[in-house]
C-alpha cells in the first residue's frame, strides 16, 4: 500500500511508539488522526481526544479520520497501559479491577478500534489489488515470555496476539490485512519512568543490539508492514532476540 495521501488512525499516537509512527506516516505524506486520551499529536497530525474503551469516542475518531482528504486506509493500535503487580502481593491478592482494567484498555480497546475502523474501511474504494486497509496492532514480548508481575499485561497482549489470525482471516474478504508487532524493550515514556541504571541494565539483557529499541525502529516496521501486502495474519517480534527471564 502506498502511504502518500492516504489516511491512518493511530491510537496512542500522542506518545512513544505511536508518536514515532505518526511522525513517520506524516513524513510520507499521510493524513494522520491521533486518537489518544491525553496530550497532543505530533506536528502535521490531527488530535482527537479518545479513550479506546469508549465506543462513542472511537466512533467519533473514526469519523474524523474518514473526513480527511485521503481514504481511511489503516489503523496502528498503540494505545496501551502497563502494570506490574504480583498475583500474591505484599498487600494481598492482585486486585481483580486492575486485571480487568488492563484487559479493557489493551485488549478490548484494541478490538473496539479494529471493529469500528474495519466497518469504515470496508466501504472504501479498493486499490488495484483489492486492498482496502491494513491494521497494525501492538502486543509485547510479554505475550510470549511474560515475567513475574506481568500476569495481567501478558494476558492482555496474549489476547492481541491470539486474535490477529482470526481477524486477518475474516477481514481478508474485504481486502483488509491484520498484523501485530510484539516489541521487546523500547525507550518510551512508559520506560522512561525507570531510573537510568535500570534502563541500562534492561538494555544489556538484549542479545544484539544490547540496548533499548528506539521508537523510530518500531515506526519503520509499521511503515514496512503497511507497504508490504504479503504481511498478513502475522505477529512479528521486534526485540533484538530478547527472551525475558522469569523476573
Ligand atoms: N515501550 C516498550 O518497551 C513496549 C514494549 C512492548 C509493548 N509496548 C506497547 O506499545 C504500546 C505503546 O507503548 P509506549 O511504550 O509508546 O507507551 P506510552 O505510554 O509512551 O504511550 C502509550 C499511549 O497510549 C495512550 N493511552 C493509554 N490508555 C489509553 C486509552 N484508554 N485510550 C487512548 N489512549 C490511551 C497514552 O495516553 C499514551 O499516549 C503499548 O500498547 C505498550 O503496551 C511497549
Amino acid at each position: 500500500m502506498e502511504i502518500n495521501n492516504r489516511t491512518f488512525l493511530v491510537t496512542g499516537g500522542g506518545s512513544g511508539l505511536g508518536g514515532a509512527t505518526t511522525q513517520a506516516l506524516v513524513e510520507r505524506g499521510a493524513h494522520v488522526v491521533v486518537a489518544d486520551r491525553a496530550g497532543t499529536a505530533p506536528v502535521g497530525a490531527v488530535f482527537v481526544d479518545t479513550d479506546v474503551t469508549d465506543t462513542d469516542a472511537v466512533a467519533h475518531a473514526v469519523d474524523v479520520a474518514a473526513q480527511q482528504p485521503g481514504p481511511l486506509s489503516g489503523v496502528v493500535n498503540c494505545a496501551g497501559i502497563s502494570v506490574a503487580e504480583k498475583v500474591l502481593g505484599k498487600s494481598g491478592p492482585h486486585p481483580l479491577e486492575v486485571f480487568l482494567k488492563v484487559l479493557e484498555v489493551n485488549l478490548a480497546g484494541t478490538f473496539n478500534v479494529i471493529r469500528l475502523a474495519a466497518a469504515a474501511m470496508r466501504g472504501a474504494e479498493p486499490g488495484p489489488s483489492g486492498e482496502r486497509g491494513v491494521i497494525v496492532n501492538t502486543a509485547s514480548a510479554a505475550a510470549f515470555d511474560g515475567q513475574m508481575g506481568q500476569a495481567a499485561y501478558a494476558a492482555s497482549k496474549g489476547g492481541v496476539v491470539a486474535m490477529t489470525l482470526p481477524l486477518a482471516r475474516e477481514l481478508a474478504r474485504y481486502g483488509i490485512r491484520v498484523t501485530t508487532i510484539a516489541p521487546g524493550l523500547f525507550l518510551t515514556p512508559m520506560m522512561g519512568v525507570l531510573p537510568v541504571a535500570a534502563r541500562e541494565s534492561l538494555g544489556q539483557q538484549v542479545p544484539f543490539p544490547a540496548r533499548l529499541g528506539d521508537p523510530s525502529e518500531f515506526a519503520a516496521l509499521a511503515v514496512h508492514i503497511i507497504e508490504n501486502q504479503m504481511i498478513n495474519g502475522e505477529v512479528i517480534r521486534l526485540d533484538g532476540a530478547l527472551r525475558m527471564t522469569a523476573r
